[in-house]
């Protein structure tokens, strides 16, 4: 074998130019039995006091040469509205316990400076607290999420702070919040009992932490119409013991259960390495893919038990944390968790975003971790400069999804196999958007072979399509600073009618969104 035919061959493998046949798929999107509501809230994001993500990421304050409004840093801020953040969950994370709410109000040069035992021993200046949340929220447009102190605070002091937040009265803590530059009380949509109880949040066990989220979920008192939904901390993927304690001992104080999963191409957190997020094989692409898809099974699992205690569904289940989590970028601090995003990380979401869709009779609000220059991030940022991942460009090709009608789908794909690893090629999810039109969002896994998505929609007429692509020619692609929109969308001129039916002829690698009516 020729030097130059060997570098052509391996070229051609990296960038998937090297393609295996199309897959033949056969998609049925049923518009004529519409499921439930998906809800907005599974657009909602994470933004813990980890890393870059609130200092720099959003807060660089009132005298940075950033450009900002009142602190908060403009560029991101600009692109955040941009991808209509429905829901923020603050202040963590495992920082949420070891957070006391006192450290942040008041004029910030008198703020104390404690040590982020967690993420990195760097000192946390405490100038993003309450005021600046509630005030990021409001300018978002966003719901508010708190995750409260269990593992080191009190009831009494979460008490005091969600009257702080909420009370429109005369008392010492309304006095206070208004003495401090705000009248009215702010909304309060969700508070989050504690996070991760089994590990860093306190390192109980189910039945000890279910004794003390109903102390702490009786105490969340608040005025009738600003009633935040109470979240009790579920466990982390398969712990359906812990599932099954909380909803015997708590289910009728709760109004959702959370659930964390992530990603890592290893499999295990307990391996010495989780996988790099730049150079990575095809072997550890469909490996991610095949991780990632076990979310699936977790949330079938968690919600079959949920239904034996609530079959009503009344208790929602919010994927407070999932996402991707690679080893972080060679030089960076290891306890700030920044790592790129690639054309994976998007597969990734579209993927997951699908799973979460088809679970929406469930699941009523996930949070990616996290928005900005942490893990699988939206945002990534370098002092001044900013750009938008992978990530950040599904989460806006999928907008149409918030608050849409979800729509069946029967889906036939071969599946893309590689040594003894096997995914379906193809994942799918439909919706009628509020507006009446159908949107539908088609992921291909395959990094080498297109697929030609042959779609009946009965119950639904559509004449015109609008779509976009997200793809790229290597399956590492990302946006640097230098080149911020090597990775971004494009029209997509793959749909094609015949009749009633539509063809998606999908390129290998990408992520579809196709907006028909
Ligand atoms: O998102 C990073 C960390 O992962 C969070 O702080 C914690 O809740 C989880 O273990």
């Amino acid at each position: 074998m020729s030097k130059n035919f060997l570098l052509v061959t391996l070229a051609l493998a990296f960038t998937g130019i090297a393609s295996a046949a199309d897959a033949d798929v056969k998609l049925t999107i049923r518009a004529d039995t519409p499921g439930p509501t998906i809800a907005p809230e599974i657009y909602g994001q994470f933004m813990e006091h980890l890393g870059r993500n609130v200092y720099e990421g959003i807060w660089v304050g009132e005298g940075s040469s950033i450009p900002n409004t009142r602190g908060f840093r403009n560029d991101t801020l600009a692109a955040l509205k941009k991808l209509g953040v429905p829901v923020l969950r603050w202040p963590g994370g495992c920082f949420a316990d070891e957070y006391h709410w006192r450290d942040g109000i008041g004029d910030r040069s008198k703020r104390p400076h404690r040590v982020n035992t967690y993420w990195g021993g760097v000192i946390e200046p405490n100038e993003f607290g309450t005021h600046e949340f509630f005030e990021l929220a409001e300018m978002l447009n966003a719901k508010t999420y708190l995750a409260v102190n269990v593992g080191s605070g009190t009831v009494q002091e979460m008490s005091d702070w969600i009257e702080y937040i909420t009370s429109p009265s005369e008392s010492t803590l309304a006095k206070e919040r208004r003495a401090n530059g705000r009248d009215q009380p702010w909304k309060l949509d969700y508070v989050g009992v504690g996070n991760e109880p089994w590990g860093c949040g306190g390192d109980m066990n189910a039945q000890y932490y279910s004794d003390e989220y109903k102390k702490y979920a009786l105490n969340i008192k608040t005025p009738r119409d600003n009633r935040p939904v109470e979240v009790a901390s579920g466990p982390y993927g398969d712990g359906y013991e812990w599932t099954e304690v909380l909803m015997k001992n708590a289910v009728k104080q709760m109004g959702a259960y959370s659930l964390h999963y992530y990603t890592l191409p290893s499999g295990s957190f307990q391996k010495p390495k989780k996988g790099p997020a730049l150079s990575f094989t095809e072997a550890d692409w469909i490996v991610t893919f095949k991780e990632t898809l076990k979310i699936d099974e977790m949330i079938t699992k968690h919600s079959a038990i949920m239904d034996k205690h609530d079959p009503q569904k009344k208790v929602g289940l919010y994927v407070d944390e999932w996402g991707s989590w690679y080893d972080v970028e060679p030089g960076t601090n290891p306890g700030f968790l920044f790592q790129q995003n690639t054309l994976r990380d998007a597969v990734l979401a579209g993927l997951n975003l699908n799973v979460f869709h088809a679970h929406a009779e469930r699941v009523k609000m996930t949070n990616i971790a996290q928005m900005i220059n942490v893990l699988q991030a939206m945002i990534l940022t370098d002092k001044e400069k900013m750009l938008l991942t992978p990530t950040y460009h599904v989460f806006e090709m999928y907008r149409p999804f918030q608050g849409a009608t979800f729509l069946p789908a029967e889906i036939d794909a071969p599946p893309y196999t590689l040594g003894d690893v096997s995914i379906p090629s193809v994942s799918v999810s439909a919706a009628r958007t509020k507006d009446g039109k159908i949107v539908v969002a088609l992921v291909n896994t395959h990094p080498n072979a297109g697929a030609t998505v042959r779609t009946a929609i009965p119950g639904a007429k559509a004449g015109k399509v609008s779509a976009r692509v997200l793809t790229t020619p290597a399956m590492n692609a990302h946006n640097t600073f230098e080149k911020p929109d090597a990775v971004k969308p494009a029209a997509f001129t793959g749909a094609k009618r015949s009749g009633d039916a539509w063809t998606f002829s999908l390129p290998s690698k990408s992520v579809v969104v196709a907006i028909l009516e």
